[in-house]
């Protein structure tokens, strides 16, 4: 596992911050959840009184262990026993709200064999909130562009701000709901999107992995943006979607078919698009992948080797949204003008992050640039108004921190590099290359921003 030495990072964000979003998370939104779990299917009484004994464990108890018998286990495990003894309020709030989903799949059931094995209890969510997306996806699938990098910088934004809406948040859902996908230019705080541009037309037929966030809005935007990217020869592009159900919305495989399905039935634009996105599928120019990692409360500082290898050969790992931003940066008090290639240069490949600001990190800022954005408006890091593309050319080599933590199987936290015992699973065939692009015109690039 590629684990990095921790000395000299900053301290993660904490779920014992008084007043901080990440203990509000934990007080308010995961009893809400575990509620919204209740309703969702018609549990035994024996579920639904686990899921009341959680929510009070949540409330005023010590974290507790797994019981039960999975293959993930020891992961978890391992990662508990770090904070053995402490409340949910008073860990680090990346592991707090991993650990939070992991904990209510036991409660579900979800790996135990018997009528609750596998059934995804945010699955009705899911379902509604794709349902509510689709027709105005489907509205706008015949607009037309002038030109490709025209399209591409609107696909490009547009599957930003669709990850404004994820089920984890509420509030952030319901102001998605009402206002589209074009807020103004200036919400846009960083934007290397010229870059990822130049990036591509730079490496023809390139390998594209998408790390997937939420389904719904955001996934069918991910699923346009890959097809535009194939249509137009620039890359093949691979999904990294989630084996677990996690952070309510995030897609997983089944997610990705479902949606296909339902696209389908808006004919006859969305019916031709999933064609040709099931052709591609077929040839291996798209797959799905789903590997466990992506469903781990281990951050992208601590990626292990299979993930490694497997980014190393691509031209362009996108990650989308906030979650994936907060393992990029390892959820950590940054400086917000640290630069994104100095944190987080050890990743493998060339990579952007697609996000929009629903946790209190970022990076990559100019310096006064967070202070004026709080004197505007104090919620500015939490409530999912401002998004950010960030393009890191460097993968390998970028560092700016100490090289010598790049050494493999190395662990500052007592063996939590240790990697992950399921096995990935492919859901297609590994992609042929699409040939190369012509003729791609797009803007004259200067040196941007990095990160
Ligand atoms: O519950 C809030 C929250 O967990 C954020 O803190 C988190 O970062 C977000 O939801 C999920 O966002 P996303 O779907 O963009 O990863
Ligand atoms: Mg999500």
């Amino acid at each position: 596992m590629v684990c990095l030495d921790r000395t000299g990072y900053p301290p993660p964000l904490m779920t014992s911050t008084p007043g901080s979003f990440a203990e509000k998370t934990i007080r308010e939104r995961k009893p809400q959840i575990i509620a919204e779990v209740a309703q969702a299917y018609p549990y035994p009484p024996e579920i639904l009184s686990e899921l009341k004994a959680f929510a009070r464990e949540i409330a005023s108890e010590p974290i507790r262990p797994l019981h039960e018998d999975a293959p993930d286990v020891d992961l978890w495990q391992e990662a508990w026993s770090e904070h053995e003894g402490h409340s949910w309020f008073d860990v680090p709030w990346y592991f707090a709200e991993t650990y939070f989903y992991r904990r209510l799949m036991e409660v579900v059931r979800y790996y135990q064999p018997g009528p609750w094995f596998d059934v995804d209890p945010f699955a009705p969510q899911k379902a509604a909130a794709l349902e509510g997306a689709l027709p105005a996806f489907a509205q706008c699938l015949d607009q037309p562009h002038s030109d490709a990098y025209t399209a591409f910088v609107l696909l490009l934004h547009e599957t930003l701000w669709g990850n404004r809406a994820d089920l984890s948040n509420r509030t952030i859902a319901a102001m998605a709901e009402g206002t589209g996908t074009d807020p103004s230019a200036d919400r846009l705080l960083i934007d290397d999107t010229a870059r990822i541009w130049q990036h591509l037309n730079a490496h023809p037929g390139a390998r594209v992995d998408i790390v997937a966030d939420n389904s719904g809005l955001e996934l069918l935007l991910d699923i346009r943006l890959a097809e535009f990217l194939v249509a137009h020869d620039l890359a093949e592009v691979r999904f990294h979607l989630k084996r677990m159900p996690f952070f309510v919305s995030d897609a997983m495989i089944r997610d990705f078919w479902h949606t296909l399905a339902c696209l389908e039935t808006f004919e006859p634009i969305g019916k031709r698009m999933v064609r040709r996105m099931r052709e591609t599928i077929d040839k291996g120019t798209v797959s799905l992948r789903d590997d466990p990692f992506w469903s781990t409360c281990l951050s992208y500082h601590q990626i292990p080797d299979r993930i490694d290898d497997d980014l190393s050969a691509s031209h362009l790992v996108l990650f989308k949204g906030d979650v994936n931003y907060r393992r990029v940066l390892d959820d950590r008090q940054w400086p917000h003008t640290a630069r994104l290639s100095d944190i987080a240069g050890h990743l493998p490949a060339p990579f952007g992050v697609l996000r929009t600001l629903k946790g209190e990190l970022i990076v990559g800022l100019a310096p006064g640039q967070a202070e004026e954005l709080q004197a505007q408006d104090p919620r500015w890091m939490i409530n999912g108004e401002r998004g950010v593309i960030q393009f890191v050319h460097t993968g390998r080599g970028g560092i700016g921190l100490q090289e010598s933590s790049l050494a493999e199987s190395t662990s500052s936290r007592g063996g939590l590099s240790r990697d992950l015992s399921l096995r990935p699973r492919d859901s297609s065939t590994p992609g042929q290359k699409a040939s190369p692009t012509l003729g791609m015109t797009g803007p004259a690039i200067g040196e941007g921003r990095d990160g």
